[in-house]
């Protein structure tokens, strides 16, 4: 009989298949009478000892926890060594964030990074000037979100010196002043006391 060349492969194929097939259940059906037991997905974490490790991935080296261990507390504790002016950190900022922030910092697209001072009817804008409580988070979140585009880039020096120029266009920090772990945890940000610390504990509780 002759066929076309692509059912003749296909007719091929289809006969492998069934025999692997019967071959692969005559195996368990060989197994099972063996007396060894087949375990389901379900069974097997239980009825196997599991090694003490998997001999995948390496050590994680303090190197590299250190490049992730960036986080930076309210009252400066993980501020990296380093310094940063208000004239370096204007470059800084008109090279990384201008396009995004504006040219002073309130044109954005992006959101504001300078506001009004906190007044009565606080808070009038939630610019990281005047509304953030601690001016240490902002090498946190620069440090680790910003730019957006690129985050993780900035050096410390150039974070601490970007940091200067944004509390100095909030009229916070002198032209001349510079910054480094131990001055920018002593800034007192104008909205320090316009939060109060949220002491509620578990959660039924909270809604009764
Ligand atoms: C590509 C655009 C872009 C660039 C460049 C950029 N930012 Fe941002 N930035 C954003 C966006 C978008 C947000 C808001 C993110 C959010 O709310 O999750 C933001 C938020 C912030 C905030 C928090 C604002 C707030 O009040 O919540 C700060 C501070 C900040 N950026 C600083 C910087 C600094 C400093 C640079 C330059 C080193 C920079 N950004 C570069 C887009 C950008």
């Amino acid at each position: 009989m002759r066929m076309p060349k692509g059912v003749a492969a296909a007719a091929t194929f289809a006969t492998a298949l069934a025999l692997a097939t019967a071959l692969g259940v005559a195996a368990c059906a060989e197994a099972d009478r063996s007396g060894e037991t087949l375990l389901t997905a379900r069974e097997l974490p239980e009825r196997r000892e599991l090694p003490e490790r998997f001999g995948f991935g390496s050590e994680a080296s303090a190197d590299r926890i250190a490049m992730w261990d960036i986080d930076v507390g309210p009252e400066g504790v993980g501020l990296p060594p380093g310094s940063g002016s208000v004239a370096e950190g204007r470059t800084v900022y008109d090279l990384q964030c201008l396009a995004c922030h504006g040219p002073t910092g309130t044109e954005g697209p992006n959101d504001p990074l300078v506001g009004p001072p906190p007044g009565d009817d606080w808070p009038q804008s939630r610019a990281a000037g005047h509304y953030w409580p601690y001016a240490t988070t902002l090498f946190d979140y620069i440090g680790r979100a910003m730019p957006q585009l690129t985050p993780g880039t900035l050096s410390s020096d150039e974070t601490y010196a970007v940091i200067a120029y944004i509390l100095h266009l909030n009229g916070l920090l002198e032209e001349d002043a510079v910054l480094d772990a131990e001055a920018l945890a002593a800034i007192e940000m104008p909205a320090r006391d316009r939060f109060v610390p949220d002491d509620r504990r578990g959660g039924p509780e909270i809604r009764q």
